[in-house]
């Protein structure tokens, strides 16, 4: 399987999942990094894992549709079968989703439906709840919404500030993200509505 991770930032779960890769925790092809942030620290990554990288940024296109049309070349110049988004700071239209049917997943760092957005660390520390997690899920239409894949819960303990929070959340990322990608090279995910089965 094809994979192509997008990230705009740091990309340590993008790291992450170069290790499962390597380690054959993974059982895919990193085929291509897609990135719209030159800055973002996941090209480096990328260019010494030795993976292809496609820096698409939007403001050299009109609109959102150009924009994403250039992406889809990319995705099919590369034969793409499954798309990651690991940190990718920008909403994925349903025109998008439709192309990729139930072929992308994203990390969010709360246990949804909580916590939506961008902020969701920030948010859920200063709500003051005891536990938060992680969720892996099925990108749709709506934002931090598809079928939900995996979920870990992180407790939010005495003493514990939003940098130590969100360094206990990241420590969960980074193991659930791969085991969800391989459950899906694996073929072991069978939707059912919001519902998503895991087969032995
Ligand atoms: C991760 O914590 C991910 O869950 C979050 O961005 C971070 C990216 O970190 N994504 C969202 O908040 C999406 N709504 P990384 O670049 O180090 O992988």
């Amino acid at each position: 399987m094809n994979i192509a991770v997008f990230a705009s930032g740091r990309g340590s779960n993008f790291a992450a999942i170069i290790r499962a890769v390597k380690k054959g925790k993974i059982k895919a092809n990193l085929a291509l990094l897609v990135s719209d942030n030159p800055k973002a620290k996941a090209i480096a990554k990328a260019k010494r894992a030795g993976i292809k990288i496609a820096l698409v940024k939007r403001e050299n296109f009109n609109d959102k549709k150009g924009y994403e049309d250039k992406i889809i070349e990319h995705l099919k110049e590369n034969n793409i079968e499954l798309i990651v988004l690991a940190g990718y700071m920008r909403l994925v239209s349903a025109e998008f989703v439709a192309q990729y049917k139930d072929k992308i997943i994203n990390i969010h760092p709360a246990l949804l439906p909580s916590f939506k957005g961008a902020h969701a660390i920030k948010d859920a520390f200063d709500y003051g709840v005891k536990v938060t997690g992680v969720t892996v899920h099925f990108v749709d239409e709506k934002m931090d919404h598809g079928a939900i894949i995996l979920q870990k819960a992180v407790m939010v303990e005495e003493g514990d500030s939003e940098d130590s929070l969100e360094r206990k959340i990241h420590k969960i990322e980074h193991q659930l993200y791969p085991k969800a990608i391989q459950l899906v090279a694996e073929g072991k995910l069978k939707l059912q509505g919001r519902k998503v089965k895991i087969l032995p």
